[in-house]
């Protein structure tokens, strides 16, 4: 499934040329691309803020028009409607359901901002419909979703970014400078983090009512479990739900994965382990009436790759501190010293020589969201307009998001897992191999693209 630049401009080309219909670059005539959104809660509102003052666009480049808003909540559809006339004039189409969406306007762009769970269908369906995707991290819920969005990206020639912005940070890539130059020595081991304390006790279970108007909380479950509707899971809640996202490593822990693997090269990690659980809010949980989130509290995952071990940690209790202070981020452990790659503090290097001073280099991040989706944003019309793959590829979003997903796998399955990243498939485990997909629930068909 590799593919690097040049064969994608060759295999989009032969693609379209067997498919015959399919448009490989889109902008309408007036050469605006018409945009979409999917999902217009916190996170899809930053991305298509970026979209929206793309001006100007890259030489050659597009701007963007756009032309639906789609979410099941009606208020958050009718705030981004709102939000978008009064910054660009333009007034789109707010939908409740993005199948109708994608029939009725056919977008060249679609923004797929939902909770995980519902990433894969509709970035599939997004692409098999001839849109560009800009897809939210992490790519899927359970890893076939993923394969099938590679798949669909290759199929119809499409761009398709995931928005694992850290790799076009400032600091993060003068990060990756420093430690490919070798100046922290050979790496062996990486500690991947992300602590908040603040837990005390035991969590109260939060009642069940009934969804707020306007919002199609069958929808909203879609593929995944019908839970009852509870304030703790919308909106942005659902990350601590494992029917809906994957806790804090499927959250968080994912732009660190994506990190190590962007560093070291390496493809996929040959063994995998991880335990954790909730030994301070307690068992999780689900009555008619009442329900508590189910993720863990606290998690180790052990992955061993070719050259280095990685290992990931995440604990809401016993304060925030790692090592050298920090509370997110990865440590790089090398022969001259450890190397943190952080977020908001930059980064930082300690020498082994205590002789040598600390070095720093402050984060260059865009308000009010504290990162660079700007730069992400930029990449993806480049890569529209260039017909090459984005900097963060499907492909590579997929791996990443394989790192966080297998750990999961791993918990669940109560042991480690052996790993052949080559086809994707786990050895001689056929309990935790059924992991690897979930059914769905009636009337939605987990994603496969032969
Ligand atoms: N790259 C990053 O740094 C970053 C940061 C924050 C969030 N995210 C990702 O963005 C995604 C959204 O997170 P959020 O915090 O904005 O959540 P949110 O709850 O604020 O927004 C999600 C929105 O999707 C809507 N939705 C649910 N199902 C839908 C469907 N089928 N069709 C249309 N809309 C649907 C919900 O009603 C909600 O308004 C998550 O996957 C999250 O991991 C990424």
């Amino acid at each position: 499934m590799t593919m690097n630049r040049r064969q994608f401009l060759h295999t989009t080309a032969a693609t379209s040329a067997l498919l015959g219909a399919v448009p490989l670059l889109g902008a309408d005539s007036f050469g605006f691309y018409r945009t979409a959104l999917i999902g217009c809660g916190w996170w899809g509102m930053n991305i298509l803020g970026e979209a929206m003052k793309y001006t100007p666009p890259p030489p050659g480049g597009k701007r963007c028009r756009v032309v639906a808003v789609c979410d099941v909540d009606q208020t958050a559809r009718d705030q981004a409607a709102e939000k978008v006339t009064s910054l660009t004039g333009e007034q789109p189409k707010a939908y409740r359901d993005y199948r109708e969406m994608l029939a009725a306007q056919r977008p060249e762009i679609v923004i797929v901002a939902t909770p995980d769970h519902w990433h894969a269908l509709a970035t599939v369906d997004s692409v098999m419909a001839g849109a560009h995707v800009y897809v939210e991290k992490p790519v899927g819920h359970t890893i076939m979703e993923g394969q099938a969005m590679v798949r669909a990206a290759r199929k119809q020639g499409k761009v398709v970014q995931v928005g694992f912005h850290r790799r076009v940070s400032p600091h993060n890539l003068s990060g990756l400078k420093f430690l490919r130059e070798g100046k922290a020595g050979k790496i062996g081991f990486i500690r991947a983090f992300v602590h908040y304390s603040g837990a005390t006790g035991p969590e109260r279970p939060t009642a069940n009512i009934e969804p707020p108007k306007g919002l199609d909380w069958d929808l909203w479950c879609g593929p995944a479990p019908l839970r009852p509707f509870n304030p703790l899971i919308h909106p942005r809640g659902f990350r601590s739900f494992s029917d809906y996202a994957n806790g804090q490593l499927g959250d968080w822990g994912v732009h660190w994965m994506d990190q190590v693997l962007w560093w070291s090269e390496e493809k996929w990690p040959r063994r995998v382990f991880s335990t954790g659980g909730r030994p301070i809010r307690g068992p999780a949980i689900s009555l008619p009436d009442f329900q508590t989130t189910d993720t863990p509290d606290c998690q180790s995952a052990v992955f061993e790759f070719e050259s280095f071990t990685l290992e990931w940690e995440h604990r809401i209790f016993g304060g925030n501190e790692t090592d050298k202070g920090e509370n997110v981020g990865c440590y790089f452990y090398g022969t001259e010293g450890i190397f943190h790659m952080g977020w908001r503090d930059g980064w930082a290097f300690y020498p082994a020589d205590k002789n040598k001073p600390v070095i720093r280099e402050p984060a260059q991040l865009h308000e009010p969201d504290q990162q660079n989706i700007e730069e992400l944003w930029t990449d993806f019309i480049a890569a529209i307009r260039d017909n090459t793959l984005p900097t963060c590829d499907i492909e590579l979003g997929h791996r990443s998001t394989n790192l966080s997903l297998l750990a999961m796998l791993s918990m669940k399955a109560g042991r480690s897992i052996e790993w052949d990243g080559r086809r994707e498939v786990i050895v001689g485990d056929p309990y935790a191999s059924s992991l690897l997909r979930r059914a769905y629930r009636p009337g939605y068909r987990y994603p496969v693209v032969l």
